[in-house]
This record gives structure tokens, C-alpha cells and sequence, in this order.
């Protein structure tokens, strides 16, 4: 008998190590075919880095006839959209709102720890006038202001949103903007958080509205826009003109 249980024991070392590799194996081949609820489009690759991709904006209204008063008591989330465009001169007005040089030393429309000036503003133009459809990232500018688009592709990203989010508001907004940070720190939040409240106030100057979304699934996003591994995306925020 002590014999047999020898060989028992005997047994049990290479088994279980047998039975951990075979665990491992399982677990990493599942993680390799985990996928997304991948979309059938097939976005062109980011275009080549060029002046070519640049495009001016038009210059930004510093004046309106809305209060700040009026503007902090009627804003509200929108998540549901006229489907109707918006114009190039509603998309530079947000952008220039949500982080445009005001200053000659580069100081901008919303404060930044250390003037770090972490976030990045991207546009998904799906029904703006004079502008192709596609991906665009915002350019301040340094010490003066740039206030330009940077193309990044072209291309009708509707389809997109619709199979990979769940958010209706994303699904069927006109404009998208997407603000990303290149550090997880929580300024960079924080800042999300300023520059998402001007464009809240100059979306209720211009008559549009807009929500802020936060709940996406971040890998999926990032994937599919190809978004920059380094940067972490903060809001969607969809804009149109509100249905009310
Ligand atoms: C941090 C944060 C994340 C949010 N995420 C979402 C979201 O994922 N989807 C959504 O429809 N609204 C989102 N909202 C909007 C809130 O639901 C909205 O602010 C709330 O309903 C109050 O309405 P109001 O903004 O008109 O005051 C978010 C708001 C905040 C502050």
C-alpha cells in the first residue's frame, strides 16, 4: 500500500503542471480572440503628415448678443439631434471655446495646470458644411493662435458609431468632438471638465446642444479611430441642433 501511495504521489508534480500549462494555454488563446463587436468599415490609414492636411478655420466670433447670465441659465444635456448640419463656423467656435490661444504667451480659453496644456480636441464631421466627412484634430496653436484642422482621414464614420457604441446621442449627432489626454493625471480630468463647460455655455450661445458622454468602451474607440496609444479618451460629446 505505502508503495501505491508513492506512485499516487508521484503523479500529482508533472499532472498539475501538465493541467496549469493547459490553463495557460487556454487563457492566452482566449485573450487573443477576444474581440470587439468589430466594425464592417475599413478606415484608411492615417494620412501622411503634411500641410496639405491643414485647414484654417474661420475666424472665431468674440462678441454675441447671448448673456453669460442667459447662457449658464438655459443650457441643458441634449442627447437628441435635428438632423440638420451644423456650419464650419458653429465647429470653429466650439474648438476655439474649448481650447483657442487667446494670449501671446499661449494662454488659452480655459486654464491648465503649469500650462501644460494636456488635452487634444478631435472633430468627427459627419454633417458639417464645407468640410469633408472624416476625423480631424484641432490645432491651438503654440504662443499665437493657429485655430486650424488637421485631416486625419476622410471617410463617413456614422456606420461606425452606430455598430460600436450604444449611446444614441453618438449614433446620430452631426458633430462629434472627443476630447483626449495624453496623462491619465487628474488634471488632465479636471481640465476635461473646464473645457467641456465652455463649450456647453458657447453651444448655448450658438443654439446648438450637446452631452457629455463618458461611458464608452475606450478600447474599441481608440481602436477604430485610430486614436494614439498614448492619449486616453475623456468625453464624446455630441452636438446638433438640439430636438426639444
Ligand atoms: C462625468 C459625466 C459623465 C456623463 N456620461 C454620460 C453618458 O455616458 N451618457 C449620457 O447620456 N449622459 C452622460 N452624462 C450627462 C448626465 O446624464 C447629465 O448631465 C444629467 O442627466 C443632468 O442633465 P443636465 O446635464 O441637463 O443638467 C454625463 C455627465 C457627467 C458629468
Amino acid at each position: 500500500m505505502p508503495a501505491l501511495k508513492k506512485q499516487k504521489k508521484d503523479f500529482i508534480v508533472p499532472l498539475t503542471t501538465i493541467g496549469i500549462v493547459f490553463l495557460l494555454v487556454v487563457a492566452s488563446l482566449f485573450k487573443t480572440n477576444k474581440t470587439h463587436t468589430s466594425t464592417t468599415l475599413s478606415l484608411p490609414q492615417t494620412e501622411q503628415e503634411s500641410d496639405a492636411n491643414l485647414i484654417d478655420l474661420p475666424y472665431p466670433n468674440k462678441d454675441s448678443k447671448v448673456s453669460l447670465e442667459k447662457a449658464l441659465n438655459n443650457w441643458r444635456s441634449y442627447t437628441s439631434f435635428q438632423d440638420k448640419p451644423l456650419s464650419l463656423n458653429n465647429l470653429s467656435q466650439l474648438l476655439w471655446s474649448a481650447q483657442g490661444v487667446t494670449v501671446d504667451w499661449g494662454g488659452r480659453t480655459v486654464y491648465s495646470s503649469k500650462s501644460a496644456y494636456p488635452l487634444s480636441i478631435y472633430a468627427v464631421t459627419n454633417q458639417v458644411t464645407d468640410i469633408d466627412q472624416g476625423l480631424y484634430k484641432y490645432i491651438p496653436g503654440d504662443l499665437q493662435p493657429a485655430h486650424q484642422l488637421y485631416s486625419l482621414y476622410k471617410a463617413d464614420l456614422r456606420q461606425l458609431f452606430i455598430e460600436n457604441t450604444k449611446q444614441y446621442s453618438l449614433q446620430h449627432a452631426p458633430l462629434i468632438l472627443i476630447i483626449t489626454s495624453n496623462t491619465n493625471k487628474i488634471e488632465a480630468y479636471l481640465e476635461a471638465g473646464h473645457a467641456t463647460q465652455n463649450l456647453f455655455l458657447q453651444s448655448e450661445s450658438l443654439g446648438l446642444g450637446m452631452a457629455e458622454i463618458s461611458n464608452i468602451d475606450q478600447d474599441v474607440l481608440k481602436e477604430i479611430l485610430q486614436i494614439p496609444e498614448e492619449e486616453t479618451i475623456i468625453y464624446l460629446i455630441p452636438v446638433g441642433l438640439p430636438k426639444k
